[in-house]
């Protein structure tokens, strides 16, 4: 059981396409808190898109302006939802980071729900070149065990509408 906490941020990682945005999207209606994108906070401030970012300064680059952005959003009271971008927590800087901003849950997804939701998408820098359905399959193999070290819940989102997800957090947080 997640414990009961109503000053701490809600922090959103998982594997692109897990449902992050979605789930933020609705859990903030339903908890009524501000919602914030690291991705979308970061095109904000750059003035370009993550594939820009991606195209013109390099993954590397990228990463460096998202652990910036997580030590701006500690220095502020929070009691946000905070959706994360997929790499997010590979850092272990990040994981750190993250931890103490708030509550972190991990939404699991596979690697074949997470290619069926994205097999159309062209926003996604790290799947436009070569096979998508191979890269997210490593990708994700790479990643699991940050992302399950990087996190205080864990829950499955495979064969789960957004609302169940929804429901499942906001009964685990004791705040819906
Ligand atoms: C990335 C995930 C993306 C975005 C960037 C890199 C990743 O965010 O930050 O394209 O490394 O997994 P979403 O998880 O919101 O797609």
């Amino acid at each position: 059981m997640m414990e009961r906490n109503t000053k701490q941020n809600i922090i959103l990682t998982g594997f692109m396409g897990s449902g992050k945005t979605s789930v933020g999207i609705r859990l903030s209606y339903r908890l009524r808190r501000m919602l914030l994108d690291t991705d979308k906070e970061i095109e904000r401030r750059q003035r370009k898109t993550v594939s820009n970012i991606f195209a013109q300064d390099g993954e590397e680059a990228f990463r460096q302006m998202e652990t910036e952005y997580l030590k701006e959003l500690l220095k502020e009271n929070g009691s946000r939802i905070v959706s994360t971008g997929g790499g997010m927590p590979v850092r272990e800087e990040n994981r750190t980071l993250l931890k103490k901003l708030g509550i972190v849950i991990y939404l699991q997804a596979s690697p074949e729900t997470v290619y069926e939701r994205l097999k159309e998408d062209t926003t996604r820098p790290l799947l436009q070149n070569g096979d998508a359905e191979k890269k997210i399959a490593e990708l994700l193999s790479e990643r699991q065990a940050f992302y399950e070290s990087g996190a205080d819940v864990i829950i499955r989102t495979d064969d789960k509408s957004i609302d169940e997800i929804v429901a499942e957090i906001a009964a685990g947080l004791k705040l819906g």
